[in-house]
């Protein structure tokens, strides 16, 4: 049987990449260090195989049709269409067709219906993270994109049962396989709306302190703040599905900071076995 290997969480916001240059020293050398750590984290897990949980940024869906959660199940996945992911080394990530085809038919058995795609383009909420974490060699990837930028979006509650999910369906997966997941996105930042550009620190700390409490205690918490802390921290979505895979324990902070040169609050995390 396969085996979870841990789950991980990245922001990744686009200036990262984008503005770069723009970043005061410091900030630079604590999120280059905070990735890396992530990276030497993730790598020292062994996954062969990294299901990345993640939005996709209007890269294969948009407003005629966009899917709560969509699963690839392709050989292979695009690398990020941004003309500014440009310099991103892999212009394909290999994926891996059976445990994607296993996790999506046992979704379907499990009352999920996600929908599937054959070939997905991973945009800079994949990539971004997968590229600064350094890793020496990539596992395979199976994404799944997470709806969290558009309403209506799957509830925080149905994250995390999608994360418990994932674990039990790696764990019934009949190969021998280390599976990780990794969620990315947030925490707080907002994107094209009036607050552009705000990072609500308070919130996103007292958002990493409530992942060691009760899990009803941070969804009521987030229920309550997310629709006043930006469009962008929805994506913390993705770490409730990270969070639900690893069992609903606390995570072990690998560093937050807010940096205004990128209009995101910036955390990193990993969660133990
Ligand atoms: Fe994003």
């Amino acid at each position: 049987m396969a085996e979870f290997a841990g789950a991980f969480a990245a922001s990744h916001g686009p200036l990262i990449i984008r503005e770069w240059t723009a970043v005061p020293q410091p900030e630079k050398d604590r999120l280059t260090t905070a990735f890396k750590e992530l990276g030497r984290r993730l790598a020292a897990a062994k996954p062969d195989v990294l299901i990345v949980v993640s939005p996709d940024h209007w890269s294969n869906f948009f407003l005629d049709n966009y899917p709560a959660v969509c699963i690839g199940v392709g050989e292979t996945n695009d690398g990020p269409p941004e003309p500014w992911m440009k310099d991103f080394p892999h212009r394909t990530l290999a994926g891996h067709p059976r445990l994607a085809s296993h996790l999506v038919n046992e979704s379907m058995r499990e009352g999920f219906e996600p929908t599937v795609s054959h070939r997905l383009k991973l945009d800079h909420g994949s990539c971004i993270p997968l590229w600064r974490m350094q890793l020496d060699t990539l596992p395979k990837i199976v994404p799944l994109l997470l709806n969290s930028i558009e309403p209506p979006m799957p509830s925080l509650s149905r994250c995390l049962q999608w994360g418990r999910f994932l674990r039990k369906a790696i764990e019934s997966y009949a190969g021998k396989l280390r599976v990780a997941v990794l969620g990315t996105g947030g925490l707080s930042h907002s994107i094209g709306e009036k607050t552009m550009g705000a990072i609500h620190e308070d919130f996103d700390r007292e958002t990493i302190r409530l992942f060691s409490s009760s899990e009803q205690s941070l969804i009521s918490f987030l229920e309550k703040e997310l629709p006043a802390r930006g469009n962008g921290s929805e994506e913390v979505r993705n770490w409730l599905v990270a969070h639900g895979a690893a069992g609903g324990r606390g995570f072990e902070l690998v560093d937050y900071l807010p940096v205004p040169a990128v209009i995101v609050g910036c955390g990193f995390a990993s969660w133990r076995v």
